[in-house]
């Protein structure tokens, strides 16, 4: 089932989950954001991910590092330790930006800011929190964790295609993220003579064309650019678009070559606008930039995937954004991969292998100190 961040299923299902932090033995409690903890005496080590998915997500993106996490709690609390906390953070997949529940816990963003934002209907994250009613139980002190470990699925190709069970993470890359409006004049599809129309729709369309060709000069094999979103306005058969409304993102290793695409961007804009005679506007930049890996906690996930898959193990960047991008501005932080069958994600057929899901799980438990 999908649960984006504060529907209905994703606040159940985080009931549901606080429900199984406290059989385990944890203390339960939700803050401000709805990010939800299972807290051991302290100090402990952190584990976990997000629970929330996006709008037609798969069934282990976040998922699968929260349900791990909780396991690799209960064995240690059965066994007399170590003292290992659980996280299921809040809106990972950015109904409200993105990754915006570990952002605020971090501290790199305030709630009041956080609070201004609106998901693509105009909900805005402040109302969208009024629906944790009584569940909010306080701050969580961030002194109280020692470091924080994240399994998750690998959601690209590389080791299915390897044919190896785990990754251990080097570094999250950074990500770029605006909202381009293109404003041009509605008008008439039947009478409106070609040369005469200020589309915005045509105006999209040559943007991504010639924003294809202009980054080959900037890029490396491993940026990614995405229009994943985009709202034509009024969207009839009969009618010239007026405006479009769409999703620029992008996401790099380089924190510079980042900036370096943001300019091609722009200035691909406004040659396309000035073409076309439309007015661009740009919405305010969602941003984090590229992150190491803690290189000790690191060492604990090579030496638990050298134990369980030998030879069937690597070290590599995530493509994807994550929870541990921002835990890392308070702790020691290090994350995980399984595969991801046919390297298919953020969506409905997003699959593990049980077998490669119980070396994930097997190697984030070494690395956490717990015998299962
Ligand atoms: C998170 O899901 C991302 O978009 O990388
Ligand atoms: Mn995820
Ligand atoms: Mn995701």
């Amino acid at each position: 089932m999908i649960r984006p961040a504060y529907s209905p299923p994703d606040l159940a299902a985080r009931d549901w989950l606080a429900e199984r932090m406290a059989e385990a033995g944890l203390t339960a409690r939700f803050d401000a954001m709805g990010n939800l903890f299972g807290l051991a005496e302290r100090p402990s080590l952190l584990l976990g991910s997000h629970s929330d998915t996006q709008p037609a997500g798969g069934w282990l993106d976040g998922a699968l590092g929260v349900i791990s996490a909780l396991e690799v709690a209960r064995v240690a609390r059965e066994a007399g330790g170590p003292a290992i906390s659980v996280v299921s953070f809040q809106d990972e997949e950015g109904r409200f930006g993105g990754t915006t529940g570990s952002a605020v816990w971090s501290g790199l963003l305030h709630l009041a800011e956080a609070d201004l934002a609106e998901d693509m209907d105009g909900v805005t994250l402040a109302e969208a929190r009024e629906l944790l009613g009584n569940r909010v139980g306080g701050d969580v002190d961030t002194t109280q964790f020692s470091g924080f470990i994240e399994l998750h699925i690998e959601q690209g190709p590389t080791l299915d295609m390897a044919g190896e069970q785990i990754g251990v993470v080097t570094d999250i890359v950074g990500i770029r993220d605006q909202v381009v409006t293109l404003t041009g004049q509605q008008n008439h599809a039947g009478t409106t003579p070609m040369a005469l129309r200020r589309d915005a729709f045509q105006g999209l369309s040559a943007f991504s064309t010639r924003l294809n060709a202009r980054l080959r000069n900037v890029v490396t094999p491993q940026s990614v650019w995405t229009i994943g979103h985009v709202a034509v306005a009024p969207n009839a058969s009969s009618i010239v678009p007026g405006q479009v409304r769409f999703s620029m993102q992008w996401r790099d290793g380089d924190a510079d070559r980042l900036e370096r695409m943001q300019a091609v961007i722009e200035t691909t804009l406004d040659e396309v606008a000035a073409e076309i005679g439309l007015r661009v506007e740009i919405g305010p930049l969602f941003g984090l930039d590229p992150v190491a890996m803690d290189p000790a906690l690191r060492a604990r996930l090579e030496a638990g995937a050298e134990a369980v898959a030998p030879g069937r193990w690597r070290r590599m960047p995530s493509g994807a954004l994550h929870d541990a991008t921002n835990v890392a501005r308070l702790m020691p932080v290090a994350m995980l991969f399984v595969p991801s069958i046919g390297g298919i994600s953020h969506a409905f057929e997003e699959d593990t292998d049980e077998a490669d899901l119980v070396a994930g799980l097997r190697v984030l438990a070494q690395a956490a100190g717990v015998q299962g």
